[in-house]
């Protein structure tokens, strides 16, 4: 038996939560209220320039401070983003074994994991989670990895997430210019650039109602080790960002996409701007879906930052340099990356 296996029985309603899931109390220290965060309207953006200006500073001013803020008015086809939230939920909603068949094997990033941590058997999420490798250039790849595993009548699960990612993809791309126009840059694409050719990783995140909400912790704290991570949330709290030195929430607001800062997205910007700390929380009655879009650069185009980030007083590279394909691995050995260690890396 597999431990997704395992741990799906435990994470289904019951009375005392299993200690493996417990996590230091550190850890588990409540939010501290609302994380106020700028809410940039993407539909005025780059038409107006006083608009693009103020989107600008508000982002710049939240990336240096906690690596968080919302985008509104994305452009998805209308409904698209209801319909992968319910599509979600459809995929959880099968039985156990249909969702084994998308099982995730060691070493591969697509499939279907239930209280899965990559090092650890204790401090586990309590989570279901679907992950699937998203690769430009190549149609389909997101759903015919479900193809292959789900039963035909399930074909539209597969179909709503491809098409959901390449919306996801493309919003990634105008978020590349918009952070480019934060930081002052003469190139406007230059952080565009890294992307163009750089794959995606795409996970639904299926929550439990769990009775020790105090106790356990959906995502234990961590930093995105990938560039930017668009996330969709349902309407149940959860998601908190560790900011101004205590945990707050980040409230779901309808229509609203929170984007955050990874590490590769930090080195890139040299330091400048912040990867954001996080975790979600659990809920003890009600189930918390959300969907994150993770981006990645190009496997294997050296991590820079822009020339004018290099200038002047503070000139030095904060981080060496690493490619996309060197930091994944790194990650894959079982090492979770934070700020620190992306330091260190070589
Ligand atoms: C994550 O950071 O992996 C998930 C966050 C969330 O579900 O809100
Ligand atoms: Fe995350």
């Amino acid at each position: 038996m597999n431990n997704t296996d395992a741990n799906f029985s435990l994470l289904q309603r019951q009375p005392n939560v299993p200690a493996k899931f417990f996590w230091p109390e550190k850890d588990v220290i409540p939010s501290e209220g609302d994380l106020e965060l700028p809410i940039i309207n993407l539909s005025g953006f780059l038409n107006d320039e006083t608009e693009t200006q103020l989107a600008a500073k508000a982002v710049r001013e939240a990336c240096m401070d906690h690596g968080t803020f919302l985008v509104i008015n994305h452009g998805f086809k209308s409904g698209l983003a209801e319909n992968a939230l319910e599509t979600s939920s459809l995929f959880f909603g099968l039985s156990k074994d249909e969702k084994l068949k998308a099982y995730r094997t060691p070493g591969n990033i697509s499939g279907y994991t239930a209280g899965h941590s990559q090092r650890f058997s204790s401090n586990l999420p309590w989570n279901e989670t679907l992950t699937l490798a998203f690769k430009k250039g190549t149609p389909k790849v997101v759903e015919e990895f479900l193809t292959s595993r789900l039963r035909d009548e399930r074909q539209e699960i597969g179909q709503v997430f491809q098409e959901f990612c390449e919306a996801m993809n493309g919003l990634i791309m105008e978020l590349m210019e918009l952070l480019g126009i934060s930081m002052g840059l003469r190139d406007r694409t230059y952080f565009r650039r890294f992307f163009e050719e750089g794959n995606a990783i795409f996970r639904c995140n299926y929550y439990p109602p769990c009775k020790q909400p105090d106790k356990a912790l959906g995502v234990g704290p961590h930093n995105d080790p990938t560039a930017i991570t668009i996330l969709l949330q349902d309407d149940v709290v959860g998601l908190e960002v560790f900011a101004g030195g205590k945990w707050q929430t980040v409230r779901p607001r309808p229509g609203a996409l929170v984007v955050n800062v990874g590490d590769t997205f930090m080195a890139l910007s040299n330091g400048i701007y912040k990867s954001c700390f996080h975790r979600a929380v659990v809920n003890k009655e009600k189930v918390r879906r959300s969907l994150v879009f993770f981006s990645c650069p190009k496997e294997d185009k050296v991590i820079v930052p822009p020339p004018e980030l290099l200038e002047g007083k503070e000139a030095s590279r904060r981080y060496p340099d690493f490619t996309w394909h060197q930091l994944q691995r790194f990650t894959q050995s079982g090492y979770r990356v934070d700020s620190t260690t992306l330091q260190n890396f070589s």
